[in-house]
C-alpha cells in the first residue's frame, strides 16, 4: 500500500520523501514527523506530550519506535535505541517499526508506561479525567496488567491553585510539558514551568509579574491580589483540556460530573465575533462544561477562557421562565404567553395608530443570532412599518453606518483567519485583539516573527506587546487624522501582498476614521477586516437590522432592493421614511417623540445613563430577554427567550462565515424569532419566522444586486485633533476580555482571572498628578471612578484610559460619556 500522507502532500508543490512504516510504503512531505506519518496509515502510536499545535518536546518517551535509516552509503542502519516518534522526522528510505510490528518498540512503550504509573495515583474513580484519560486508556491498551511497584507512591500537597480557574494535582502529572509549552508558545503567558529534577520534577508557577503592567511595581501596588492570584491569562483553560491526565482541573467543574454521564453537543461560542467551535457537555438540561472543538478554519485547537467558562449566566436565579406584564399597580407580574402577547400587541398597535402616532423603535442588541436579527428587522419593517431599527448597542456613527452598508453588508466571506495568519503586515485600528477578538489574537501571534504588526491605539497594550506590535499613538477621536498621515514604513508594509487593515468597532467614534481607512486600503492594496466585539454584530448587518440596510445588504434607499424584498415578504410596501439609528431612537424616546420601544438582549451597563432615561421615558416598552435585568425592570411586557445553548441559530463571524449551530438541549424556551412571530400574529400579521428553518429558507431566497448597495462613506476627519491635559484628559477605554459583563455572571472562578482594573496615563501626566498612586476620574458632571493609576510608557500625554466595564469601573454608565470625551482627572494622595 502506498499513501500520500496528509493533504499537504501535493507532490507538485511540496518536496516529498518515501519511507516504510510497519511494512507499508508511505510518501509524505519532507519534514513530517514519524508519529504523523504513522497516523496517516492508521497506526496510532501512544503519546502524551505530543500535540500537533505545539513544538515537539520528546518529553514523555511514550511514543518510542524502532527506526533504521540508510547511512551515507545507502546501507540500512538501525538506530541504537528506540526513538521518540513525535520528535524524529521521517526521512527517505527510513524503515520504522511501531509497537504493531516491533517487539522492541512494544517493550519500550510498556516500560515507559510502567515508569509513569509508578508514582501515578490510582484515583481514577474520583479523578475528573477518569473515563476520558489518555493515560487510563493507554494503560489499558498498552500497559501491563499488574504493577511490579511495591513501594510508597510519591505524594504532594494538593491541589496547587495556578489560577482561580485552574488547579494542579502534581502527583497525577506525567511531566509532558504540554501546559508549559502551550502557555509560552501559544498565548505568550509563560506562567508555569517545569521545576526541580528527577523524582521531584514538578510543574510550578513562574515567579514573574505576568499581570504585565509595566510600572505596576513602581506604583507600590501588589502584583498579586488578596486572593493570592499570581497571574492572569485569558487562555489558561486550554491547558486543562490538553493535559493528558487529570493533573490540571477546572475549579468550576472539579468533582461535579463524570464524562460518561454527560451528553456532548457541538455549538458556537457566543462571547465574541470569532465564532469559535465549542463542545457543550450537559446533563439533565444543565451545561456542565464547555471544551474547544478543533476547527482548522476558525479557532484551530483553542478558545478563550470566557468561551470555555462563561456559561452559568443562563442558569442563574434571575432566569425568566414566564412572560411578565406590568399590572395596574405598576408591578411586573407573571402572565401567560397569550396574555403577554395580547398586551404587547395592543401597546405596540397603540404606538403605531394613535392620533399622535410616533412610531416604534426596535433595538435588538448585538448578541442575537442571524435568524433572530432577521426577525427583528422584518418585524420592524413589515409589521411596525418603520426603518427605526439598530442592532448596535454601543458608540455608533452615521459614518459607521455608511461603512457597514457599503463595505460589509452582503460582501460574504472576506479576510479570513488564514489570511490574517499569512498577512505580511497587519495594521490594527481601534482594536485590541486579546481583549476584543479572542482567538484573533492567537492567530496573529502564530505569525510572530514573520509578520509586521502595527497598532493605532493610545498605548501599547499587553496583548499588542505579545504580538511585537509597533505603536502608532493616537488620542481617541484622532484615528482618522492618524490614518491619513501614517509613517512611511507603515504605508510601505501595507503595500505587501496580502496585508490587512483590521478595524475595530470603536473606530465608529473617530470621525473620518472609516473614510480614511477605505482610502488607505485603496492606496496600498491592503484588505479591510471589520472585527466587532459581539457575536451577533456581523449577522445583524447581514440580516438588515440597521436603519439603512435591508436583509442581504441592499440599501433601504434602493428602489430595486425594496421591490425585491416586498415580493419576498408578500407585503404591499416597505416604510418610506429613512430609519433612525440607536442615538436618534433613544433621543426620540427621551424627548417624548417615540411611542414604544422593542428591546432585545441589551444591557444598561453598555451605554451612558441617558439610555436608561430614554427607556424610562418611552410610553411602552417590550423586552425580549433571557434573564431579568435593568432593562426588563423598565419594560411593560417581558417575553422570555432562549440562550444560545437552548436554541438553533447562526452566528456570522467577523470573516462573514456563517457558523450555524443546533440547540444543545431542548427546553420550553423559544428563540427571539419565534417570540416575534407569535407577537406578529397577535397583531394580525404573519411574520413567517416560526422556525429557524423557515427563517433560513427565506434568507437564502434573498438576493441583492450590487447596484442596490449603499455608497461608501465620505467624512472628513476633524481639522484639529482632540487635546487633553493632565487635569482635563481625553478618555480612552475598551472592554477587557474578562470583565463585569452580564454573560460572565455566576462564574467567580473566571472573574478571578480578570485583569486588575487600573487607570493608565503617560509618565508625564502621572508626574503632574503627583505620586498619588490613585486617581479619581469624573465625567460631565456625573459620577466618578477611582482606580490605581499606572504610568504607561509610550502613552500620549493628556489621555486617561479606563476599562469599559470592570468591577468598580463601568465607564460609560458611571461617567456618562463615551471614549473621546473630556474627563477630569484628580490625584488622590498616596
Ligand atoms: Fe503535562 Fe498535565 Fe503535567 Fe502539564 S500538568 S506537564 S499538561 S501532565
Ligand atoms: Fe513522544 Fe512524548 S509523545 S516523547
Amino acid at each position: 500500500m502506498t499513501t500520500t500522507a496528509g493533504a499537504k502532500a501535493d507532490a507538485n508543490l511540496v518536496t516529498t520523501i518515501t519511507a516504510t512504516i510497519d511494512g507499508f510504503e508511505v510518501t509524505v512531505p519532507k519534514g513530517t514527523l514519524i508519529i504523523r506519518a504513522a497516523e496517516d496509515i492508521g497506526v496510532e502510536i501512544p503519546r502524551f506530550c505530543d500535540h500537533p499545535a505545539l513544538e515537539p518536546a520528546g518529553a514523555c518517551r511514550q511514543c518510542l519506535v524502532e527506526v533504521a535509516a540508510p547511512d551515507r552509503d545507502g546501507n540500512l542502519t538501525p538506530m541504537p535505541k528506540p526513538q521518540a516518534s513525535c520528535s524524529v522526522e521521517l526521512t527517505a528510505g527510513m524503515v520504522v517499526k511501531t509497537q504493531e510490528t516491533s517487539e522492541v518498540a512494544d517493550r519500550a512503550q510498556k516500560g515507559v508506561m510502567e515508569l509513569l504509573l509508578i508514582n501515578h495515583p490510582l484515583d481514577c474513580p474520583v479523578c475528573d479525567k477518569g473515563g476520558e484519560c489518555p493515560l487510563q486508556n493507554q494503560a489499558m491498551s498498552h500497559g501491563n496488567a499488574e504493577s511490579r511497584f511495591r513501594d510508597q507512591k510519591r505524594t504532594f500537597e494538593k491541589p496547587i491553585v495556578l489560577t482561580s480557574e485552574v488547579l494542579l494535582d502534581r502527583e497525577r502529572c506525567v511531566l509532558c510539558q504540554r501546559c508549559t509549552r502551550f502557555s509560552e508558545q501559544i498565548p505568550g503567558d509563560p506562567f508555569i514551568e517545569l521545576q526541580e529534577r528527577g523524582a521531584t520534577s514538578q510543574v510550578g508557577l513562574l515567579d514573574v509579574d505576568v499581570l504585565d503592567f509595566e510600572g505596576f511595581a513602581a506604583s507600590g501596588l501588589p502584583t498579586e491580589d488578596e486572593s493570592g492570584r499570581p497571574f492572569s491569562s485569558y487562555f489558561a483553560g486550554n491547558t486543562i483540556q490538553i493535559c493528558p491526565v487529570g493533573a490540571l482541573t477546572s475549579a468550576a467543574y472539579r468533582f461535579r460530573a463524570r464524562p460518561f454521564d454527560l451528553v456532548s453537543s457541538p455549538s458556537i461560542a457566543e462571547h465574541d465575533s470569532s465564532g469559535s467551535a465549542v463542545r457543550i457537555d450537559h446533563r439533565r438540561g444543565k451545561v456542565m462544561r464547555r471544551l474547544a472543538i478543533n476547527d482548522p478554519l476558525v479557532n484551530e485547537d483553542w478558545i478563550t477562557d470566557k468561551d470555555r467558562f462563561a456559561f452559568r449566566w443562563q442558569d442563574l436565579d434571575d432566569r425568566l421562565t414566564h412572560p411578565l406584564v406590568r399590572d395596574d399597580a405598576g408591578v411586573l407580574v407573571e402572565a401567560s404567553w397569550p396574555e403577554a402577547l395580547e398586551r404587547a400587541a395592543a401597546g405596540l398597535a397603540n404606538a403605531m395608530v394613535a392620533t399622535k402616532a410616533k412610531g416604534v423603535g426596535v433595538l435588538p442588541g448585538g448578541r442575537v443570532t442571524l435568524e433572530d436579527a432577521y426577525a427583528y428587522g422584518k418585524f420592524a419593517r413589515a409589521v411596525l412599518g418603520t426603518n427605526d431599527i439598530d442592532a448596535r448597542w454601543r458608540a455608533t456613527s452615521e459614518e459607521e453606518h455608511a461603512f457597514l452598508a457599503s463595505s460589509v453588508a452582503g460582501t460574504g466571506i472576506g479576510v479570513t483567519f488564514a489570511d490574517l495568519e499569512k498577512a505580511p503586515a497587519v495594521l490594527m485600528v481601534s482594536f485590541e485583539p486579546e481583549d476584543e477578538g479572542g482567538v484573533v489574537f492567537l492567530r496573529l501571534r502564530k505569525s510572530r516573527g514573520s509578520q509586521k504588526v502595527f497598532t493605532i491605539a493610545p498605548f501599547l497594550s499587553p496583548g499588542a506587546r505579545k504580538l511585537d506590535a509597533t505603536l502608532v499613538p493616537a488620542v481617541p477621536g484622532a484615528e482618522g487624522a492618524v490614518l491619513a498621515s501614517l509613517p512611511h514604513d507603515v504605508v510601505a508594509a501595507l503595500k505587501g501582498d496580502g496585508a490587512v487593515i483590521i478595524l475595530g468597532e470603536r473606530i465608529a467614534s473617530a470621525r473620518g476614521g472609516l473614510t480614511a481607512a477605505l482610502a488607505l486600503a485603496d492606496s496600498t492594496g491592503a484588505r479591510l477586516a471589520w472585527i466587532p466585539r459581539r457575536a451577533g454584530e456581523r449577522g445583524a448587518v447581514e440580516a438588515g437590522a440597521l436603519p439603512g440596510v435591508l436583509p442581504g445588504g441592499g440599501s433601504a434607499g434602493s428602489a430595486g432592493a425594496k421591490i425585491a424584498l416586498v415580493r419576498t415578504w408578500g407585503i404591499e410596501s416597505l416604510p418610506a421614511a429613512y430609519g433612525r439609528g440607536l442615538d436618534d431612537i433613544l433621543a426620540a424616546a427621551a424627548s417624548g417623540h417615540l411611542g414604544a420601544l422593542v428591546l432585545g438582549g441589551v444591557s444598561l451597563d453598555d451605554l451612558p445613563p441617558s439610555a436608561e432615561a430614554a427607556i424610562k421615558k418611552a410610553p411602552f416598552v417590550v423586552s425580549l430577554e433571557v434573564r431579568r435585568s435593568g432593562v426588563t425592570e423598565l419594560a411593560d411586557v417581558v417575553l422570555p427567550v432562549a440562550p444560545p445553548s437552548e436554541k438553533a441559530g447562526t452566528f456570522v463571524n467577523w470573516e462573514g462565515r456563517p457558523r450555524a449551530f443546533e440547540a444543545a438541549f431542548e427546553t420550553s424556551a423559544v428563540s427571539d424569532h419565534r417570540a416575534l412571530d407569535m407577537l406578529a400574529r397577535a397583531m394580525g400579521a404573519d411574520l413567517g419566522t416560526p422556525t429557524v428553518d423557515a427563517v433560513r429558507a427565506e434568507l437564502d431566497s434573498i438576493t441583492v444586486d450590487d447596484a442596490a448597495r449603499a455608497s461608501r462613506p465620505s467624512f472628513a476627519a476633524p481639522s484639529s485633533t482632540p487635546r487633553g491635559t493632565a487635569v482635563h484628559a481625553v478618555l480612552a477605554s475598551w472592554h477587557l476580555l474578562v470583565d463585569a459583563g452580564a454573560l460572565q455572571d455566576g462564574e467567580p472562578h473566571l472573574a478571578g482571572t480578570g485583569r486588575v482594573a487600573v487607570a493608565r496615563v503617560s509618565a508625564a501626566t502621572a508626574a503632574t498628578l503627583g505620586s498619588a498612586g490613585v486617581v479619581r476620574v469624573s465625567g460631565a458632571g456625573r459620577g466618578s471612578i477611582t482606580l490605581p493609576v499606572v504610568a504607561t510608557p509610550g502613552m500620549a500625554d493628556g489621555v486617561v484610559w479606563l476599562p469599559a466595564n470592570s468591577p468598580g469601573a463601568n465607564t460609560a454608565r458611571m461617567l456618562g460619556v463615551w471614549p473621546g470625551a473630556s474627563v477630569t482627572v484628580k490625584g488622590l494622595g498616596a
